[in-house]
C-alpha cells in the first residue's frame, strides 16, 4: 500500500461488528480490497468485502484465512488486527485460565497473523500492519488488569515490530482508541470470581457501571475507521495514534506530565475509588 491512489488487499481481523466492521466497510467503500474475518461463517456475506472465518487463537484457522487471501489475490497489503474482547474482574478475582484466554486472542491473536501474512510481504518488501490497542493499553484501568495488561503489551510489541521491519519496508502502527460504542461492551467477560462472594464486588460493580456508561456514550466505530484508512493511506504511518473523546485522549498527556501518584488520584475519583490518605 504506497500510495493512496493504489488499491490494496487488505485484512481486517474481527470485522463482523463494531471497530472491525467499520474498517471493512470504509476501506471497501475507498476501493479497496477487503477481507473481513470472524469466527463463524454466517450466511449472506457484505455486498462490498469477502468475510472469511478465523479465530485469532487458533494457529490453523489463521493459516487457512491467510492462504485464502493469498490464494485469491497473491499478496497481503495490510493487516488491521482488530479481534479481541474484554475481561473484567479485580486481579485476585482473575483465574490464570481467564487471564491466559484475554493474553491469548489479544496479544498472541496478533502474533499469530502477523507470523502468518510477514513472509509474503517481507517478499515484496512491502505490507502494512495496523493493531488496534486501546487508552487502556496507557493508562491501567482498574477492574480492567488483564484486558489492560493485553493492551500495554500490544504497545511494546508494536514498537519492537515497527523496528524489526523497517529494513523490510515495512511500517506497523499503533491505533489507540478510548471509548467506543460497540459490543464489546454487552460481549464483556466477567471473572467468574468477580460475584458477590468477592471482596471487590461492592467496588467492582461501580467501576463496572461508570466504564460501561462511558463506553455506551462512546464515539462510533466509524471514527476509529477514518483513522485506519488515514494510516493505510499515509506515505509513512506514525507510530501510534489516538482516537475518541477529547478528555479520554488528554488523559495520555496528563500521564506524562502529572506526577504519577497525582495521576493515579485523579483516576481513582473518576471511578468512585478512594483512596487511603
Ligand atoms: N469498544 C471500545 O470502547 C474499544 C476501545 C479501545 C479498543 N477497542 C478494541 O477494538 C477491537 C474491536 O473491538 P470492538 O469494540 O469493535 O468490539 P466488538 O464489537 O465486540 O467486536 C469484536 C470483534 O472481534 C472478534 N473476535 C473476538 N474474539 C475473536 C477471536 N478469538 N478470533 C477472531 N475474532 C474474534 C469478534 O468476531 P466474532 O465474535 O464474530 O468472531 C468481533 O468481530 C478490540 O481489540 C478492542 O479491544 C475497543
Amino acid at each position: 500500500m504506497s500510495t493512496s491512489q493504489e488499491r490494496s488487499v487488505v485484512l481486517v481481523t474481527g470485522a463482523s461488528s463494531g471497530i472491525g466492521e467499520a474498517c471493512a466497510e470504509l476501506l471497501s467503500a475507498r476501493g479497496h480490497t477487503v477481507y473481513g474475518t470472524s469466527r463463524q461463517a454466517r450466511a449472506g456475506q457484505p455486498a462490498r468485502y469477502a468475510m472469511l472465518e478465523l479465530d485469532v487463537t487458533q494457529e490453523d484457522s489463521v493459516r487457512r484465512a491467510v492462504a485464502t487471501v493469498l490464494e485469491r489475490e497473491g499478496r497481503v497489503d495490510g493487516v488491521v488486527n482488530n479481534a479481541g474482547h474484554a475481561l473484567a474482574g479485580a486481579l485476585e478475582d482473575t483465574s490464570v485460565e481467564e487471564a491466559w484466554k484475554q493474553l491469548d486472542t489479544n496479544v498472541l491473536g496478533v502474533l499469530r497473523v502477523c507470523r502468518a501474512v510477514l513472509p509474503g510481504m517481507r517478499e515484496r518488501r512491502s505490507g502494512r500492519i495496523i493493531n488496534i490497542g486501546s487508552l487502556g493499553g496507557v493508562v491501567g484501568l482498574p477492574f480492567q488488569g488483564f484486558y489492560s495488561a493485553s493492551k500495554f503489551a500490544l504497545e511494546g510489541l508494536t514498537e519492537s515490530l515497527r523496528q524489526e521491519l523497517e529494513p523490510f519496508g515495512i511500517q506497523a502502527a499503533l491505533v489507540q482508541p478510548g471509548d467506543v460504542r460497540t459490543r464489546l461492551t454487552d460481549n464483556r467477560v466477567r471473572a467468574a470470581g468477580s460475584g458477590e462472594g468477592s471482596a471487590y464486588h461492592a467496588a467492582f460493580e461501580t467501576v463496572l457501571g461508570i466504564i460501561e456508561k462511558e463506553e455506551r456514550e462512546g464515539v462510533p466505530p466509524e471514527d476509529v475507521a477514518r483513522c485506519v484508512l488515514s494510516l493505510m493511506e499515509a506515505p509513512s504511518m506514525p507510530v501510534r495514534v489516538s482516537v475518541g473523546k477529547l478528555a479520554q485522549r488528554a488523559a495520555v498527556v496528563a500521564k506524562t506530565v502529572l506526577p504519577a501518584k497525582t495521576f493515579e488520584g485523579v483516576l481513582m475519583s473518576m471511578y468512585g475509588l478512594k483512596k487511603r490518605g
